[in-house]
């Protein structure tokens, strides 16, 4: 039974993730190679644990689910029985935390990774018990979505796979077992074949981004959040949809290099809400407001969708 839990690396997704880890009673160790990291995940942390109060989601009793930070691999991992890999998105580093860990844990020591796409069965190849690697693919906000994917590689073990999806609807998530270690997993997929034909629109001029927002957000996402994809077909008839796929697919965007306008922006240093401009325009004040903005209506739709408001 999964008790401890070892968080490696503090950056956008380790302070939420700790934080509802521990709403569920279990016990987390936080680790970051940079103190500044450190620091910020405190901070981090209680604007989490705010957010998970107006969720409703209650702290566990006393004594159970605590979260203690350290600047020490060895003290992070030490008696853990899962850790989740939390660094950035390259397999290198990756490769030097699972062999920094390696022979500081015990043989039966869960690793998950939050990798947002990298298969699996590439990251084992740098752990020495890769029957216990597993892919733990958190959504962002961790502390307010719910849902989360599990991935076996081709040498993860399936009670592995089985603990890790107990683990998580034992807490009150939403487990998602992707059957297949594909490139992306399933929800990065059908995020970026979104974002692909979004991008097109917009470069073609189409639509004006901002257009092409209330468009998504209010016609097809506020309608998916209540009837998924699979659900929508039958809502449709599939009639609707083999008649307008047969000429809408081939017209759809396939593209399989980065979009120009992407390439262009990246260039200028136009990388969104972090510099201020990316497709759209930002100053720190409107940053900050849109944040908290965000968290709010999520907690909100969130309370209705689970029939709680
Ligand atoms: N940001 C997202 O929306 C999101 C969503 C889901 C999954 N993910 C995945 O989660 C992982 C982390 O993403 P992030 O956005 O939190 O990254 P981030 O860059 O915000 O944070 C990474 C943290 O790892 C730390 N770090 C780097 N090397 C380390 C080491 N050797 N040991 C310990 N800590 C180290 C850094 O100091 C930093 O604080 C990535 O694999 C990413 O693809 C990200």
């Amino acid at each position: 039974m999964i008790q401890r839990i070892a968080i490696i690396g503090l950056g956008t997704m380790g302070p939420g993730m700790a934080a509802r880890l521990a709403r569920g009673g279990l016990h987390v160790t936080a680790y970051d190679v940079a103190p500044a990291a450190i620091e910020r995940a405190r901070a981090m942390l209680a604007t989490a644990e705010g957010v998970l109060d107006a969720l409703g989601i209650a702290p566990p009793s006393a004594g159970a689910g605590t979260v203690h930070f350290t600047d020490d691999i060895g003290a992070a991992v030490s008696g853990a029985d899962l850790i989740i890999e939390n660094v950035p998105e390259n397999i290198a580093i990756k490769a030097d935390v699972y062999r920094a860990i390696d022979g500081l844990i015990a043989s039966d020591t869960i690793v998950a990774s939050d990798t947002s796409g990298i298969p699996i069965t590439q990251l084992q190849a740098h752990i020495s018990h890769p029957e216990r690697m597993v892919g733990m693919h958190w959504s962002n906000p961790p502390h307010i979505i719910p849902m989360i994917e599990v991935i076996g590689g081709e040498k993860t073990a399936p009670q592995t796979v089985a603990t890790i999806r107990e683990l998580i609807r034992s807490i009150g998530l939403l487990p998602v077992v992707v059957k297949k270690d594909v490139p992306g997993f399933v929800e990065n997929r059908v995020l970026y074949a979104l974002l692909r034909e979004a991008v097109d629109l917009v470069e073609r001029g189409v639509i004006e981004p901002e257009d092409l927002d209330t468009c998504v957000s209010w016609g097809i996402g506020y309608k998916i959040a209540v009837v998924g994809p699979m659900a929508l077909l039958d809502m449709a008839g599939l009639d609707i949809y083999k008649s307008v796929s047969s000429f809408l697919n081939a017209d759809l965007s396939n593209r399989d290099d980065v979009a120009p306008m992407v390439l262009e922006k990246t260039g200028a240093s136009k990388l969104g809400i972090k510099s201020g401009e990316g497709m759209f325009s930002y100053t720190p004040e409107q940053t900050k407001t849109l944040q908290a903005e965000r968290a709010r209506k999520l907690v909100a739709v969130r309370r209705i969708l689970e029939g709680r408001e």
